[in-house]
């Protein structure tokens, strides 16, 4: 594939805005790229902000700073896509929205260019139906806060060859991130680990076993803290698989297999309360609150990464 240079991000939300934020870190040229000027100024704003914070906690100088916002620009025009070799789309995650987009972009966009989308879980071969050169298009799964989060799931659809999933796995690792390659599955991995854990989360909650606060406090204290360095494979090792295999004799038909979101992941959906972005969640996020929880979840990210990575 060919060297990259340019890439365009679609999307300037809470993702596309820190992905953006993460080339330009390491040296491309990005576009932002957004249906909504106001979105446009959102992001912008949000980088500067991600920026301070990175420059106060001293993971970059205030000159590298200073240059890597002078690599993005920010546009609502199509243009941007004619030149570039990259194009991550981190648009809404409907089905039908990101087939216009790329029906359109696909045919905008050079012959040889690379194409990823960054959907938590919708399939990489369905979106591909409606792409131009289908086989240079696959899964480039980001984790939030993409700034903070190493890894990143490569997927590999029915149509994506195996050099562009490579190209894609080679542009992660040109951004310091973990890349896995995993197939085109349903939430892939990552969203399949995590929504287990949220329903027996809420099922603990629903059966009055422990209050949210305690599940929250059983995971930073307990499994937070192992997850961190060691996978769930590398823990029954070092525990004893004779200990799991019979807590999962006895425990396993006792764990939720409800098919239907419920409990209060339903509840505060149904009341409109979707968590920091308007105000309350599972907690409330008031007069500030908001800013408060996300500055603490950056830095506390930031020092584990320190940790952890270098
Ligand atoms: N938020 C997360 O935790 C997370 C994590 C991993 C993956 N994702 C995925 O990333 C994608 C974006 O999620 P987000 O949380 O950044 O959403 P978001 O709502 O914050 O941002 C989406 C942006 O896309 C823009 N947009 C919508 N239609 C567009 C179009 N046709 N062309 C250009 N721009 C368009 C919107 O104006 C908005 O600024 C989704 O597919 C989502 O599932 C989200």
């Amino acid at each position: 594939m060919k060297e990259i240079k340019n890439i365009v991000i679609a999307g300037a939300g809470t993702m596309g805005s820190s992905m953006g934020q993460t080339f330009a870190k390491y040296g491309y040229d990005v576009v932002l790229y957004d249906v909504f000027p106001a979105a446009l100024e959102k992001a912008e704003k949000l980088i500067r902000l991600n920026q301070e914070t990175e420059v106060s906690q001293g993971v970059v100088t205030q000159e590298e700073s200073e240059a890597l916002l002078k690599r993005i620009i920010y546009t609502d025009a199509k243009d941007c896509f004619g030149t570039a070799d990259f194009v991550v789309e981190a648009i809404l995650e409907k089905l039908e929205v990101k087939h216009t987009f790329w029906e359109e972009a696909s045919r905008l966009v050079p012959r040889d260019a690379l194409l990823a989308s960054n959907t938590s879980g919708l399939s990489i071969s369905r979106i591909a139906e409606v792409i131009e050169g289908p086989e240079r298009f696959g899964g480039m799964h980001w984790i939030n806060p993409p700034h903070l989060i190493p890894l990143i799931e490569v997927i590999q659809g029915k149509e994506t060859s195996d050099e562009a999933a490579e190209a894609i796995r080679d542009m992660a690792l040109a951004v310091d991130k973990k890349p896995v390659i995993v197939q085109d599955a349903p939430g892939f991995a990552l969203n399949r680990i995590q929504l287990a854990v949220l329903r027996e989360c809420l099922h603990i909650v629903e059966e009055g076993i422990a209050a949210p606060e305690a599940v929250d406090d059983v995971m930073k204290y307990g499994l937070g803290m192992r997850y961190a360095c060691l996978g769930p494979f590398e823990v029954c090792d070092l525990g004893g698989l004779d200990i799991f295999y019979n807590i999962a004799s006895y425990l396993f038909e006792d764990l939720s297999d409800r098919k239907e979101p419920f409990g209060m992941l339903a509840d505060r959906f149904e009341k409109g309360q979707y968590g920091v972005k308007n105000g309350a969640g599972f907690y409330d996020y008031s007069d500030g609150k908001d800013a408060e929880k996300i500055r603490y979840r950056d830095q506390m990210f930031t020092k584990l990464a320190k940790c952890l990575f270098e």
